[in-house]
């Protein structure tokens, strides 16, 4: 089906989450602009596109996000500091992008009058909690800056729909990985550190015992989430999750397994801002989106890991010959 009205806002779409949704936007017949400022987001992660437009922009600079919104009719907002350890170093930088950067984009997308604004929170909003798997009423109690942030944001969003009737729903997406998640980045996952040990034939390093658990969504399906919701005339908060978990321990045995690597793990002290066993309930995301995820945690691997070493490939075959 051809959307050719619909044009779409995406802050941070240079990025990891951001390029696989503006490529399922264009799939789908969207007109795309990215704003991103480039700080963690690469170009190349973009196709070029006739329906594509970047501007390179940061979402603190509240001119930078006017101009990017004008003319559109939806906005993905997934611009971000996103390393919950940066956050905790830096709590004042990590507001600036992940609170007064957000607020700028939502009020900007009210003042443009947007028909939906679907924004990235996380499951670190909840922080560390016994009632297992987490629904989104329960209590909110983060465990580092960037949690709270996520949980700022969800109550301006409920604020700026009651004040300005600013239609959003805010995604509260659990462990994301996938393709072009970038493992030597301080930002990147635990699937896409453990890997590039192992494929590098290298240990891989865990913090705490291992037995801390994770619900890992592959980043397709969150594209799929994300393109739903802003087609959705729902408007709320909504996990974004596979309803299982596994631990690390577990997950780095399926990893070991796909990649015939078999080295023993280095653990390292445990971090007080991780949380120890993380699993969403997949409920609301059903009944609000009717979605389901549609990749298994093993198909997930295999396709990552078949990508890491494609690109691996490409890495080395473009090296100059005597470097
Ligand atoms: N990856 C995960 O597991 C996960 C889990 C929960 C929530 N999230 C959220 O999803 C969103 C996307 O995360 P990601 O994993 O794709 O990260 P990412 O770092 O790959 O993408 C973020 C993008 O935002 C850009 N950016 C950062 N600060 C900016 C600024 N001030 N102005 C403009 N652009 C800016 C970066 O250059 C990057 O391209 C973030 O909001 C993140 O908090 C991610």
């Amino acid at each position: 089906m051809t959307k050719l009205k619909e044009h779409v806002l995406v802050t941070g779409g240079a990025g990891f989450i951001g390029s696989h949704s503006v490529e399922l936007l264009l799939q789908q017949g969207f007109t795309v602009r990215v704003l991103d400022n480039l700080s963690n987001g690469h170009l190349d992660n973009l196709p070029l596109h006739p329906r594509l437009e970047f501007m390179r922009g940061d979402i603190r600079h509240s001119d930078d996000v006017k101009a990017a919104m004008q003319g559109v009719s939806h906005c993905l907002h997934l611009a971000a500091q996103v390393s919950v350890n940066s956050s905790v170093e830096d709590p004042v930088s990590s507001a600036t992008h992940n609170i007064l950067g957000a607020l700028n984009v939502m009020h900007e997308a009210a003042q443009a009058q947007v028909t939906k604004l679907v924004y990235a929170s996380s499951a670190a909003v909840y922080g560390d909690s016994d009632q297992l798997p987490l629904q989104e009423d329960c209590a909110s109690q983060p465990l580092s800056p960037y949690g709270l942030e996520k949980w700022v944001d969800e109550r301006y969003a409920t604020l700026l729909q009651s004040l300005h009737g600013l239609p959003s729903m805010g995604l509260r997406y659990f462990n994301v990985y996938g393709p072009r998640q970038d493992p030597r980045s301080p930002y990147a996952g635990v699937i896409a550190r453990f890997l590039d040990r192992l494929l590098d034939r290298q240990e891989p390093i865990i913090f705490g015992d291992g037995l801390q658990s994770r619900d890992f969504v592959y980043v397709g399906d969150i594209a799929r989430a994300n393109v739903t919701a802003l087609l959705s005339p729902r408007c709320g908060v909504c996990n974004v999750t596979t309803g299982k978990s596994i631990s690390l321990l577990e997950l780095l045995e399926h990893l070991r397994h796909l990649t015939k690597c078999h080295l023993p793990a280095r653990h390292m002290p445990a971090k007080a801002e991780d949380i120890r066993h993380s699993c969403g309930d997949a409920q609301r995301l059903f009944e609000w989106l009717a979605f389901e995820p549609q990749w298994s945690l093993q198909q997930g691997l295999v396709e990552l890991i078949k990508h890491q070493r494609q690109s691996d490939v490409a890495r080395v075959t473009a090296m100059p010959i005597n470097a």
